[in-house]
């Protein structure tokens, strides 16, 4: 039983739906580069569709701060939403106001219209009711895709539910089914891997996990922290020893709390961070001064595929190493193929996201072969906190 209600809980035929999604999407000279976030949000287009209602759809674009920038119109991607679909995707160059609401009384049932990015508009982040009452007057209903925007308290995610019914979609449901399978109530042993470059913009997320899971594996930059604050020398890797304390710290914590740390045991070291530079391997307690530690060794990749083979639940966020660049990959791919084996033999639920996260398991080509792999970036994260995130705070209210 969940606590908001879905699609199955209303009629949506002749009816206008205003469905908040995150077109949000990496662009490459003026063209949509990664269609993952449109791949996932088809299915409730479709359905919506489907069974007859007009939808509209809602979206913020990049950061124009209330300004018209046209670089960061919604119209290429809806073009690129309609080739997905399929179908036919109208565009109306405003997402409040004549042109809007005109589009959308033009629409046939099953129709789909995509309204101008909401943030050309400063109500939108000020979460101004003036702004969310234009919005909510286009619409009967009000359905939230967007699980990768809720983290944010505005107009389209936030203040509208206020005014519409409102319901949460598809891929809003998927991903907080998979949040709750892996975090909320797992079957254990839970494993956390967490990697990415500094410990100081993961606190939260480390002081979460730590209370919540049996193991903790901890790769990329933010371990050289670690392994600093324990007196190990990492030479001129790169390390926030002004961290060192409260990494002391959380080590203490998890240990009170029983929950077991794992730091690489060897790493991949270079003279510089390049691509081609020489590489060696060492043990974590044999860094030269005049070296950097750039990826995990493969001895910890191997220790890790081992824990991996006996874990229940697998959370992911944060590569191992500096894996965009070659052959920084090695620890982060071995660990990925690992995490993808055991979840394929059946024994392990592997949940994965955040932006460089998803990117990662693309290079290593493993994620298919995930049990979830999260469309959000920031919001998984706020997740992983523990946070309330207030777009799906308020489908519960
Ligand atoms: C994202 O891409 O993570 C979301 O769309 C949120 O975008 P924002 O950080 O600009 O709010
Ligand atoms: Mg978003």
């Amino acid at each position: 039983m969940s606590a908001y209600r879905t699609l199955d809980d209303f009629d949506p035929k002749g009816k206008r739906v205003l469905l908040r999604a995150d077109l949000n999407v990496p662009m490459a000279g003026g063209a949509v580069s990664d269609r993952t976030r449109l791949e996932r949000l088809a299915p409730t287009i479709t359905e919506l569709a489907d069974r007859g209602a007009k939808v509209l759809v809602a979206s913020h674009f990049g950061r124009p701060k209330g300004a018209r920038v046209p670089e960061m119109s919604l119209e290429p991607v809806a073009k690129e939403l309609g080739a997905i679909l399929g179908r036919e995707v109208e565009f109306a160059p405003d997402c409040i106001g004549d042109a809007a609401m005109n589009a959308s009384a033009n629409l046939p049932d099953g129709g789909i219209l995509v309204l101008e990015n909401a943030r050309y508009h400063a109500g939108e982040e000020a979460n101004d009711p003036t702004f969310a009452r234009a919005l909510a007057d286009l619409a009967d209903v009000y359905v939230n895709d967007a699980f990768s925007a809720a983290h944010r308290a505005h107009a389209s995610t936030e203040g509208v539910t206020y005014l519409l019914p409102s319901y949460a979609g598809r891929l809003m449901q998927a991903e907080l089914e998979a949040l709750a399978d892996a975090l909320g109530a797992p079957e254990r042993p839970v494993l956390a891997v967490v990697g990415g470059a500094k410990i100081a913009t993961k606190l939260d997320l480390l002081g979460n996990l730590i209370s919540r899971v049996d193991h903790l594996a901890i790769g990329g930059g933010m371990a050289n922290t670690f392994l600093a604050a324990m007196g190990v020398d990492v030479g001129k890797s790169l390390c926030e020893h002004e961290m060192a304390e409260t990494a002391r710290e959380i080590l203490k914590r998890a240990d009170e709390g029983g929950c077991e740390i794992i730091l690489p045991s060897d790493v991949v070291i270079a003279p510089e961070f390049a691509e081609g530079a020489h590489t060696r391997v060492v043990p974590v307690d044999a860094v030269p001064d005049d070296q950097m530690i750039l990826d995990i060794g493969p001895g910890s990749a191997a220790g890790l595929a081992a824990r991996l083979a006996e874990m229940r639940t697998l959370v992911w966020n944060g590569p191992m190493g500096a894996f965009e660049v070659p052959p920084f990959d090695g620890g982060t791919v071995a660990v990925a193929q690992a995490a993808a084996d055991a979840t394929q033999r059946g024994g392990l639920l592997s949940v994965a996201g955040g932006g460089d996260t998803v990117a990662a398991l693309n290079h290593a080509g493993v994620s298919a072969r995930f049990s979830y792999v999260s469309t959000a970036g920031g919001a998984f994260l706020e997740w992983l906190e523990g946070k309330a995130l207030p777009g799906v705070v308020a489908l519960e209210s």
